[in-house]
């Protein structure tokens, strides 16, 4: 059996889409995010904060919103077999999986921001794929392999451009 590259394609193409909500899930509370902190400003038994406060219930909310959003959108594309459902799972697994990173970054001492390279990038991805499993809705392998080698270099560039419009002030 022979591997096409329209095969490649189309399989690279499903990928995505099925993981387009939790990119836009992480995506939204650096746009939206602000206000209260998540941990409430609280320190964690060893002093250091529990999560940060830049890690805020709006950028929650917002994430959570969005991911929805484009999930419902996604059942509208002519392959699409997603739902608001399967969207807002992805998204609630992406945002678990960034504050279980922030969680652990503050247990080693660095500060909000400080970059951890592939944890910070696949953080919310391996977040997502539990989410989703746990509803019964795991992706393909061949997908899961796409989606955790293309996401940190999608991931760096996504987060250069939002340096560069000033919305972000760190490169990673
Ligand atoms: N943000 C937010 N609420 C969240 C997550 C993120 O408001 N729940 C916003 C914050 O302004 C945050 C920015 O999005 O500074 C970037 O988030 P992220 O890249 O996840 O934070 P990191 O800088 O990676 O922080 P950490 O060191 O905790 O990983
Ligand atoms: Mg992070």
């Amino acid at each position: 059996m022979s591997i096409s590259i329209i095969d490649v394609i189309e399989t690279f193409i499903h990928a995505m889409y099925f993981i387009f909500p939790a990119y836009c899930a992480n995506a939204a509370p650096v746009i939206f995010g602000g206000g209260r902190p998540v941990d409430a400003g609280r320190l964690f038994p060893d002093g250091k904060p529990i999560l940060g406060s830049h890690k805020t219930v709006r950028g929650l909310l917002a994430g959570l919103i969005v991911g929805t959003l484009v999930g419902f959108a996604q059942q509208f594309v002519p392959f699409g077999q997603q739902s608001a459902l399967l969207g807002f799972t992805l998204s609630l697994g992406a945002l678990v999986g960034d504050l279980m990173d922030s969680f652990m970054k503050r247990r080693l001492g660095l500060t909000p921001g400080s970059p951890v390279p592939l944890a910070d990038q696949l953080d919310f991805i391996l977040g997502a794929f539990l989410f989703a499993a746990a509803i019964g809705q795991s992706p393909q392998i061949s997908w899961i392999l796409i989606i955790l080698v293309v996401t940190p270099p999608i991931h760096l560039l996504t987060n250069f451009v939002a340096y560069l419009l000033g919305a972000k002030n760190k490169t990673r």
